[in-house]
């Protein structure tokens, strides 16, 4: 059930995220008419800054960053005036009682989003605790990454439920706002037919693709250390092999589908040391062409030498009925041939072929085995690669021929704005749904699986391999599916 607050504090407010997503977002809601009312948005951040630099600001984000359809100056006029700003300097623990005051009031509910780097979460946490930020109409948003390994992302959690309940507890993962994410859910749990081949019977593999062409982003004090595995695969591409792989949730609400998902991160097989070296695969980009420009490699854009990874292709398991046997193949990876996110799930071929045997050679009757794509990005659309028939005369048998069963959202929703994962995730959060948010034993799971993986890199000094820019990675990863004979889709 939904329940509103009347403010919202943003800590992070000038930075990058905010800039680009929050600030679009949340004017995005307000212009659709979906933000409460009376809703005040206070911004934080260092600086000295006040509410009308504030809203300056925000405008010019505004102007910087929506499209020019969504530029509407009466809407911005209006949005504008909902925002607040108070300097506070997380790390010093005075400056919470100045926030306290400009928030005042929070009985009709109050929501504290920390848009910041994640050494700042307890300070941030405890100093809202003791001017009384923290009591139970209050509910806290945490912005990725939670921490670093499962030790950090414990202390951080830990130090979180000292001052809020898992129930006033949001934890932000961008994917799980996407609209093809949880499409994931429609196409799973609203049709019959998927659910009885959805498991080792009817799937041969499961390939989940996040491909990037940009590279460090000037994000390079945040990036360099931390390395794709931790940057997308311990949040994004877990969330999505859960929606592929958990049970059937019972209700779509946060309890329903969170228990599934973290059931499934604990059915995960954990990658040992020795596995590590066979099943995973590390790669950092080297300079290259780039949309036809020529781009500088990892470590140059760096300016230092370094063993972050910024590929990693993994071949993953997961130990239960439904999927015993089953590879799921991951990857993800900077500055990478194309931008695209993706998961492709390859059924079981036919037991039998009629249209080619050993007496009847006829080329055309060679199967592929179905295949169902589901393209988050960039465009969105499901396909189902099936075998159909080659219209002709042929005397050497019946030509087959893939073809996809297509199913463009772009084109059969094409009236709707596509909206940016944040507004999803930002409405929820103010109206108090956790469905679409990750709980603690989920996190917590999701990095101990990732930690042994790392720890397996360390223990057999596995160094990432070079690929270079506009590629699809080192070539160990093609390797990595090939010995099982399986491609990966569409290289
Ligand atoms: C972020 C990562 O969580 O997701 C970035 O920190 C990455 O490194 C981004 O670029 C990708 O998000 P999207 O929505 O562009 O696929």
């Amino acid at each position: 059930q939904r329940n509103p607050v009347g403010k919202l504090l943003l800590f992070g407010a000038t930075g990058d995220l905010s800039q680009r997503m929050l600030l679009p977002s949340l004017f995005n809601l307000h212009a659709d008419g979906l933000l409460p009312e009376e809703l005040i948005i206070i911004g934080s951040a260092r600086g000295e800054l006040d509410d009308g630099g504030f809203q300056e600001f925000a405008h010019h984000a505004l102007n910087e960053y929506l499209p020019d359809e969504r530029k509407d100056e009466e809407q911005i006029t209006g949005f504008l005036k909902r925002l607040q700003f108070q300097p506070a300097d997380l790390s010093d623990a005075n400056c919470f009682q100045a926030l306290a005051d400009k928030v005042g009031d929070v009985s009709g509910g109050l929501c504290i989003f920390l848009s910041t780097a994640p050494s700042l979460f307890e300070p941030a946490i405890k100093g809202l605790k003791s001017v009384g930020l923290t009591g139970d109409t209050v509910r806290i948003g945490l912005e990725k990454p939670l921490g670093y390994d499962l030790a950090s992302s414990r202390q951080i959690n830990e130090a979180v439920f000292a001052a809020f309940p898992e129930p006033r507890t949001f934890r932000f993962d961008h994917y799980l706002g996407k609209e093809t994410v949880q499409n994931i859910l429609a196409l799973r749990f609203g049709n019959s037919f998927f659910e009885p081949v959805w498991n080792a019977r009817g799937i041969a593999n499961v390939q989940i693709t996040i491909a990037e062409t940009v590279g460090l982003e000037e994000r390079a004090g945040y990036y360099d250390g931390m390395g794709a595995l931790r940057d997308m695969v311990q949040n994004h591409i877990l969330q999505l092999l859960a929606l592929i792989a958990m049970e059937p949730p019972a209700r779509f609400d946060g309890q329903a589908v969170r228990d599934e998902k973290a059931k499934l991160f604990h059915s995960l097989r954990p990658i040992t040391a020795e596995e590590a070296e066979h099943d995973t695969v590390i790669g950092q980009y080297t300079s290259g062409a780039m949309k036809g420009e020529v781009v500088k490699g990892y470590v140059d854009e760096l300016g230092k030498p370094s063993d972050t990874e910024t590929f990693v292709a993994i071949k993953a398991h997961v130990d239960n009925w439904r999927w015993q046997g089953v590879p799921f193949y991951l990857r993800t990876g900077k500055r990478m041939a194309t931008r695209r996110s993706e998961i492709a799930i390859e059924f079981k071929p036919v037991p039998h072929s009629m249209f080619q045997s050993r007496a009847n050679k006829n080329e055309g009757g060679r199967l592929q085995p179905n295949t169902l794509i589901i393209r988050l990005q960039p465009e969105e659309y499901v396909q189902l690669l099936v075998m159909a028939k080659e219209p002709g005369l042929d005397r050497n048998g019946v030509r087959l021929r893939e073809v996809p069963l297509n199913l463009s959202l772009d084109a059969e929703f094409a009236g709707t704005r596509r909206r940016i994962a944040y507004e999803r995730l930002l409405l929820d959060f103010i109206e108090g749904d956790q469905t679409l948010f990750v709980r603690r034993d989920e996190v917590e799971a999701q990095w101990a699986w990732i930690d042994a993986i790392r720890e397996g890199w360390a223990a057999n000094g596995m160094k990432p391999k070079k690929y270079p820019t506009g590629t699809w990675g080192p070539s160990a990863s093609i390797a990595l599916t090939e010995r099982d004979d399986v491609t990966w889709q569409d290289d």
